[in-house]
C-alpha cells in the first residue's frame, strides 16, 4: 500500500504550496485524497489562475467540503498523515476547537483524534491573539503547526526553489518516503 496523504487546501494566501506538494506527492508515489475548501478554490484562481478542476487533477482522489459523509471523515480511513496547505486562520480555529463543520475540518480533527501527523501550513501576519492561541492548541492536541517561512540560507535564486525546499521539508515532517529537503552543512571558516 502506498502511504496516503490528505491534502487540504484553505482560502489562505499560498495556493502554490499546495500545488507544488499535489506535485511533488505524485512524483513520490504517494497516494493523495483532496479537499478544497470555496475560499481555497478562489485563491487557487486569483494566484495561479488555476480551476478547481485543475487541482484536483493533480490529486488520486477529491473529495467536496461539504460531503462530510466521505470516507475521510471516519478513523477508519487510514489516512498516514494530513497537511493542510495553504492554512486560513478560519481553518486553524475551526481546528484548535474540534470545529468539524465540513469535511476539511472534520478530516483534521479525525487525525488529532486518531493520534496521527496533521501538519498546518497557517499563513498570516501579523497574528492577533487568537491566532496565537488556536496554534498552541493544535500543538498541545499534538498536530504541527509549520507557517511555510523560507530559509534563506541555501540562497535560493527563485520562489520556485523556496517553494519547493518548504514543501520538501513539509513532506519529511510528515516521515512520508523518499523527502528529502536539503541539508544544512555548517558553515565554512571565513
Ligand atoms: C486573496 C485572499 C487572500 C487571503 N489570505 C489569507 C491569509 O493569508 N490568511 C488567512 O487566514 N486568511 C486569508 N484570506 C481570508 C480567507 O480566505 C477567509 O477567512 C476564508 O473564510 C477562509 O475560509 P476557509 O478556511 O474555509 O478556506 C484571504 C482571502 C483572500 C480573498
Amino acid at each position: 500500500m502506498p502511504p496516503r496523504l490528505v491534502v487540504g487546501v484553505t482560502g489562505a494566501t499560498g495556493a502554490v504550496y499546495a500545488q507544488r506538494l499535489l506535485l511533488r506527492a505524485r512524483e513520490l508515489g504517494i497516494e493523495t485524497h483532496l479537499i478544497v475548501t470555496p475560499a481555497g478554490v478562489l485563491n487557487l484562481h486569483h494566484e495561479l489562475g488555476l480551476e478547481r478542476r485543475q487541482i484536483e487533477a493533480l490529486a488520486d482522489r477529491s473529495y467536496a467540503p461539504g460531503d462530510v459523509g466521505a470516507c475521510l471523515a471516519s478513523g477508519s480511513f487510514d489516512a498516514s498523515a494530513m497537511v493542510i496547505a495553504p492554512c486560513s486562520m478560519k481553518t486553524l480555529a475551526a481546528v484548535a476547537h474540534g470545529f468539524g463543520d465540513n469535511l476539511l475540518t472534520r478530516a483534521a480533527d479525525v487525525m488529532l483524534k486518531e493520534r496521527r501527523p496533521l501538519l498546518l501550513m497557517v499563513r498570516e501576519t501579523p497574528f492577533n491573539l487568537a491566532h496565537l492561541r488556536n496554534m498552541c492548541a493544535v500543538t498541545e492536541m499534538g498536530g504541527i503547526v509549520f507557517p511555510p517561512l523560507p530559509a534563506f540560507y541555501h540562497r535560493p535564486a527563485s520562489i520556485d526553489e523556496m517553494v519547493a525546499d518548504t514543501v520538501e521539508r513539509v513532506l519529511q515532517m510528515l516521515r512520508l518516503p523518499g523527502a528529502d529537503p536539503q541539508r544544512w552543512q555548517g558553515l565554512k571558516p571565513a
